[in-house]
């Protein structure tokens, strides 16, 4: 079990994989200074050697936490993934041994919903096109099929994070939003909800999807939905690959029902930038597609690192599990001065409350504060009590069967 009291200096922080400097920065001005970072992740003995008195943990989606490696962190409070996926950790194993994963689900909103309000203007400009031709040596000056926003109607499918602030530049842009959504979603500005996808289709110049990839979502926009859209209108996917049905889209793309579309996600993507990449979609120049990097900016890399050190932060000094992908969510005032934090990480079963102020009731210790939140398998108490981290009472409070971890702050 790892030591109930870590003083801050004492707490290895161990950053891979090139995350953001602003990281180490934010965990720096909080008088944290047992910082390790690396450019990238080292192989196996030595990762494994870097993991196994590393206390908090940042990688990005390339280090593999889970098998061995998760075996080899012998410390481990606490993991933060400096970006949107969690697959690359194993995250029950995690949770079973109490350890919270914190990551950035939205810090890159607002880089995809520019990257896609621009996609429109150029696909209703007929840039693309043009474009490419202009590169071939092909000069095609036309107003023909080239138009403004002011005035046409977007589509969103998935009014979440990404689909309202999209809604919002789009609006700016004089252009009317019609949403929908399988929630109850308040309209933003003069967008207007719409009762289901087959009614929205038919209203909208460009369709933009921005759900998550779901069994409902999967193959969500097929052969059927776009004969559904106007003749001549377009589509954005910068959401998940799987949600538009490639075959369908090059089926009506050729026929020209379609004038245009911009794809960030594919249904398969390159392992790396060093495998090629493969589209049917890559024969129409009216199609523009990117790499899958719609989030991928300087400014989300600096929100994503902001936003994950700060919870880390945040746990490590109060205990608050506010937006763990993994674990009980708590969420904690700060620390009365006078008063001893004490966190109790257990497996969630019957009688395990009783015991832990048991423990307390049985020292004469008052409990000022409870909090607690539990998770599947798993529970978070947490008291604030009149003792110090010395005491024995905190010890006894390991031996409760069922105990995963008990961590003490003052
Ligand atoms: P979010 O969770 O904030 O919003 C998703 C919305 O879709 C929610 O309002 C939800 O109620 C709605 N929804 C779910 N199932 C639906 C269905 N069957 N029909 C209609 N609406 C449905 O998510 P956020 O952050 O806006 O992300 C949206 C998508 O963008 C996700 O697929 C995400 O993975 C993707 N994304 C892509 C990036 C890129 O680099 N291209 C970067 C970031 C996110």
């Amino acid at each position: 079990m790892a030591k109930l009291s870590l003083s801050k200096e004492k707490i290895k922080v161990v950053l891979l994989e090139g995350v953001h400097p602003d990281a180490e920065k934010l965990f720096r001005a909080d008088g944290y200074d047992n910082i390790h970072t690396y450019r990238s992740t080292p192989h196996d003995d030595e990762l494994r050697e870097i993991l196994s008195d590393t206390h908090i943990l940042g990688i990005r989606s390339r280090t593999q936490l889970k098998g061995q490696n998760l075996e080899a962190c012998d410390k481990l409070m606490a993991v933060g993934t400096f970006c949107i996926g969690t697959n690359q950790v194993d995250l029950e194993t995690c949770k079973n041994q109490g350890i919270p994963v914190f990551n950035a689900p939205f810090s890159n909103t607002r880089s995809v919903a520019e990257l896609v309000m621009a996609e429109i203007i150029l696909l209703l400009r007929g840039i693309p096109e043009k474009n490419a031709k202009a590169h071939r040596g092909e000069w095609q000056k036309s107003a023909v099929n080239s138009n403004e926003t002011r005035g046409k109607t977007l589509g969103i499918v998935g009014f979440g994070h990404i689909g309202s602030q999209l809604c919002i530049l789009a609006e700016a842009m004089g252009m009317n939003v019609k949403y929908c959504d399988i929630e109850n979603k308040l309209p933003l500005g003069n967008s207007e909800a719409v009762g289901s996808l087959a009614e929205l289709l038919p209203q909208v110049d460009v369709l933009s999807v921005h759900v998550p990839d779901t069994e409902l979502t999967r193959q969500m926009i097929g052969a059927k939905e776009l004969a559904l859209l106007p003749e001549g209108s377009f589509l954005v996917n910068a959401a998940r690959g799987h949600i538009v049905v490639i075959e369908d889209l090059v089926n009506a793309l050729r026929s020209g029902h379609l004038h245009g579309a911009a794809i960030d996600v594919f249904p398969e993507e390159p392992a790396s930038n060093q495998h090629p990449f493969t589209s049917p979609l890559t024969e129409f120049d009216n199609v523009i597609l990117t790499p899958h990097i719609g989030g991928s900016t300087q400014e989300a890399q600096v929100n994503i690192a902001n936003e994950v050190a700060d919870k880390l932060i945040k746990y490590s000094n109060n205990g608050s599990t506010s937006s763990a992908v993994n674990f009980p969510e708590v969420s904690l005032p700060a620390l009365h001065p006078d008063l001893t934090r004490v966190m109790h990480i257990h497996a969630n079963k019957p009688g395990m409350l009783e015991q832990i102020n048991h423990a307390f009731s049985s020292q004469k210790i008052n409990i000022a504060a409870m909090y607690l939140q539990t998770s599947g398998d798993v529970g978070y108490v947490i008291m604030d009590v009149n003792c110090e981290s010395s005491d024995p009472i905190v010890n006894r409070l390991k031996d409760i069967e069922g105990t995963i971890r008990v961590r003490v702050l003052h």
